[in-house]
Formats: structure tokens, C-alpha cells, sequence
């Protein structure tokens, strides 16, 4: 049985699949309507989320499955004192596959060891977010074309910031992929990701404060929200918040077919009058996350491609 716990449990090849896949369902989607049929998905969050959960419940809808599950620790037996184990071995009785969002690292590799369902890693702490790194790579290959010889900047909080950690670890595969890291000191990014993911990889990256001085060089630009909820105290992040605010006039320093990036819920990092920008891609990315959920529940549950 399948898991998608970290960027690592799938192979190069296979991710390479699970994009084509991907990008088969976002051309032909109708095509896929009926193959999930009979199939569920739980959808087990213990943190707040908007467009990842119910992108995997429209992503099972779209394929002719259906949903279950629940949108916060409090409304689940956790809050009785249920352990991620017991959750899952109940549910496994009750779905096919699941996606666990939890504020604890590590908390759905601990519910893959005990589940006799494929679990998905709908993002653990400021640990990793997988299915936000598939939807990102199906937006960079769909709009700029391909995933190498890239300059990526990431923009931020890049220290708790998930979707980034899981980013570099699936970028790191691709030829020629440099990367620039724009964050004020305190939300550098971990050391751990330089010693044990970019460094073995040989990969070139730079670490900035300002982000006008590194504009013309980025291909992409991948902006993040300050993780305000995992801070330590309240100071400290109204002091970093707004480190960094992306607005047309930093735009005008950009290459002409730069794309922006962003995971989302944005709070004022990217100012709205960026919205208009063709650059601007992401409200485009949200759709694609459809596209990229569908190709891995069918990956993991083994569904044969419809004729
Ligand atoms: C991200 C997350 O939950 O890590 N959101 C998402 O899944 N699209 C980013 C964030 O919350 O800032």
C-alpha cells in the first residue's frame, strides 16, 4: 500500500508520471468523471484549510467518488483525547484513502504505520505539504513549460513555511534549478534542508533580504504568509509580518513572463492590485491543485487511466 507522506515517497519517475497525469485530467476532464466511482475519501484536518481540503473533496467528486470526514480537531474524538492511531484504524474501516492535515510533524507518517488505507500528508506543522508541491510543479510545467533550468525565488516564511520545505525537496530533482531564499534572519530557512536536500544535490542557491535587488533574475517568484499560528509570541510576529509586500511596482522589475506563485490564503504579502497582472498565477494554481489531487488519488488507489 501507497502513502504520500514526504516529496520522497514518490520516485522521479513516478512524479513525472503523476504530472502527465495530471495534465491529461486538466485537458480532458470529463474523461475521468465515473473512475473513482464507489471510491471515498476522509478528509481528517485537525488544522484550519480551506482550499486543500476541499480541493481533495472536489477532486473525489470529480471523479465520481464521494467524501467524509471532518474540518477541525474539535468537532472529531481528539478532542476526547483520541490517538492519530486509534483515528485512523477506525477509519480505515469507513474509506478507501485519506488526507490528514495535522499542527503536529510527524502526525500522519504516525497514522500510515497503523492505517490499512493510503494516507496523503495534507500538511504536518511546519513539517511538509506534498500535494501543495504537486500542485505547484503542474502550474510551473503548465504556464511557464517546463521544470528545468529554473531560478525560483522563495519569498517569506521560509523557516516554518511547509509548502517551500516540500518545494525545494521535489525542485532538487530537476536539472538545473537555482534557487534564490528572500527572508529576513529570523525565518531563514532550516538548516537541516540545506545540509540534507540541497547541498547533497549540489544545488546553487542564495540567501537575500531584499527582494527589488533579486527581482529581474527569478522565474519564479513563490511568496509565502508569515505561519502566524506557529510563532511562540505575538510580538514577534507583528514585528515580521510585513517583511516583505509584492506590489506592481516591484512587479516593473520582474521579467516579462515571471510567474507568481503563491500556496494561499494570502494575507498582505501580495497586494491585491498584483490580481490583474497576467504574471499573477495564483488563482490559476488553485485550479490546478484539482488536477494534481485527482492524479494522486488515482495513483494511490491504483485506478486505471480511462480509455
Ligand atoms: C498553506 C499551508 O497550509 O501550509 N496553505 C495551503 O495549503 N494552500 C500555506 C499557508 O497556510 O500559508
Amino acid at each position: 500500500m501507497r502513502h504520500l507522506i514526504s516529496p520522497e515517497d514518490l520516485s522521479f519517475e513516478e512524479l513525472n508520471t503523476l504530472l502527465d497525469l495530471a495534465n491529461d485530467i486538466a485537458h480532458d476532464p470529463k474523461k475521468y468523471s465515473n473512475c473513482c466511482h464507489g471510491k471515498k475519501i476522509a478528509t481528517l484536518f485537525y488544522e484550519p484549510s480551506t482550499r486543500t481540503r476541499l480541493s481533495f473533496e472536489a477532486a473525489m467528486l470529480n471523479m465520481g467518488g464521494s467524501v467524509l470526514g471532518f474540518s477541525s480537531a474539535d468537532s472529531s474524538s481528539a478532542s476526547k483525547g483520541e490517538s492519530v492511531a486509534d483515528t485512523i484504524r477506525v477509519v480505515s474501516c469507513y474509506a478507501d484513502i485519506c488526507a490528514m492535515r495535522h499542527p503536529k510533524e510527524g502526525a500522519p507518517y504516525v497514522a500510515s504505520i497503523n492505517s490499512r488505507i493510503p494516507v496523503i500528508n495534507a500538511g504536518d506543522g511546519g513539517h511538509n505539504h506534498p500535494t501543495q508541491t504537486l500542485t505547484d510543479l503542474l502550474t510551473i510545467k503548465s504556464l511557464h513549460g517546463s521544470l528545468e533550468n529554473i531560478t525560483i525565488g522563495c519569498c517569506g516564511d521560509l523557516k516554518f513555511g511547509r509548502t517551500v520545505h516540500s518545494l525545494i525537496h521535489a525542485m532538487v530533482q530537476f536539472p538545473n534549478v537555482k534557487f534564490v531564499f528572500i527572508a529576513p534572519d529570523e525565518l531563514k530557512i532550516p538548516t537541516y534542508l540545506k545540509e540534507e536536500v540541497l547541498d547533497p544535490h549540489g544545488i546553487e542557491y542564495k540567501e537575500v533580504k531584499s527582494l527589488e535587488d533579486v527581482m529581474p533574475e527569478l522565474d519564479v517568484l513563490y511568496m509565502t504568509r508569515v505561519q502566524k499560528e506557529r510563532f511562540f509570541n505575538e510580538e514577534d510576529y507583528i514585528r515580521l509580518k510585513d517583511s516583505y509586500i509584492l506590489d506592481t511596482e516591484k512587479m516593473k522589475l520582474a521579467k516579462e513572463d515571471m510567474l507568481v506563485l503563491h500556496p494561499l490564503p494570502r494575507v498582505n504579502e501580495i497586494s491585491v492590485e498584483v490580481d490583474n497582472d497576467p504574471r499573477a498565477a495564483y488563482f490559476k494554481q488553485v485550479q490546478f491543485g484539482v488536477y494534481a489531487r485527482m492524479a494522486l488519488i488515482m495513483t494511490l488507489l491504483g485506478v486505471e487511466k480511462p480509455e
